[in-house]
């Protein structure tokens, strides 16, 4: 069977890491490429932080590429509270002996969609849609031959985790976001109503310490430190997984339940800045222009993460 081709565009952060690995760790998936984009910290450290998750990984020909420092208008806004000061606080990784890729990643993106056969690539994004929109903007012929996007980003119930509004990747690059879901491209959007069903429980992260294995250990760390932001904010167990629902929804859809409607981006108020304005129940015209996941079978998420991670 043929391989499903990806790009995966990224601001890693621990669960981006996680994200990567499960990509990198499954057979079904050809990852034509990493893209960094400034978000969780600036891309000096997201860009350094993808290679070290390849070699990690033991792959260290999947080709990496620096692009938007950024976004499109406002001014960036990280997340260290959340990720630590490198963005992947917790284990001690090597620094990189990979190099990065000299293509800049908007040129990366418009060049393979160019080359490989309409409709066979699909962009996975975990971080701020800069890189994507960038290049949507300069080669708007690109639209009409990207398979689907499927992103991390936005919330519909679940409300925000950087404002009461808004979900992070979209706050903080929203005009970037709003040239996304103008696009007409299909998507498949994992909002915080899903992420925040797939928590790292105690129980769960024990799981895979016990595969025994040095990425084991070392996803283990980043669990670890990823995780003490959540349980002492809500006082959950454990911290919810976002980015790694991207992935799993690939390999089984059936994991996902959810709902085709509008999703709309606001950009004019700072109230509400980067909020998802979901059409969950066909109120307005507005046409559908996104699959929106609303619940999760975390148990089979985890157990799909938990043996790919095996693998690796
Ligand atoms: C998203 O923001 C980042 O902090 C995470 O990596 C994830 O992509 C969750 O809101
Ligand atoms: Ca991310």
């Amino acid at each position: 069977m043929a391989r499903q081709k990806i790009i995966i565009d990224t601001d890693p952060g621990q669960d981006d890491a996680l994200a990567i690995l499960l990509a990198l760790a499954s057979p079904e998936l050809e990852v034509l490429g990493i893209c960094a984009v400034a978000g969780n910290v600036p891309l000096a450290w997201t860009q350094k932080n993808a290679l070290k998750i390849c070699e990690l990984a033991g792959k260290t020909g999947v080709p990496v590429y620096a692009g938007a420092s950024r976004p499109l208008v406002r001014d960036l806004v990280t997340a260290e509270h959340v990720h630590g000061r490198t963005g992947l606080d917790g284990p001690d990784l090597p620094e990189p002996s990979m190099a990065l890729q000299a293509q800049h990643a908007v040129d990366f993106i418009i060049d393979t969609i160019r080359l490989e056969p309409a409709g066979e690539v699909t962009l996975c994004t975990l971080g701020p849609l800069t890189n994507v929109a960038l290049a949507l903007q300069r080669a708007p012929d690109i639209a009409a031959r990207i398979q689907q996007i499927v992103l991390m980003g936005g919330g519909f119930s679940e409300g925000g985790n950087i404002t009461p509004a808004a979900e992070f990747n979209i706050y903080v690059d929203p005009h970037a976001a709003q040239v996304v879901f103008a696009s007409g491209i299909p998507l498949v959007v994992m909002p915080l109503d899903v992420t925040h069903q797939v928590l790292t429980t105690r129980q769960r992260v024990a799981a895979i310490g016990a595969l025994g294995t040095p990425v084991a250990r070392a996803v283990v760390e980043l669990l670890e430190f990823f995780e003490r932001y959540d349980e002492q904010k809500y006082g959950s167990d454990g911290g919810p997984l976002h980015d790694p629902c991207v992935i799993a929804w690939l390999l089984q859809p059936a994991l996902f339940q959810g709902r085709h409607c509008n999703v709309s981006i606001e950009c004019s108020s700072e109230l509400t800045m980067g909020m998802t304005v979901v059409d969950w129940w066909h109120v307005t015209e507005r046409p559908a222009n996104a699959m929106v996941m609303r619940t999760v079978d975390a148990d089979g998420f985890f157990a799909l993460l938990t043996a790919r991670l095996k693998t690796l």
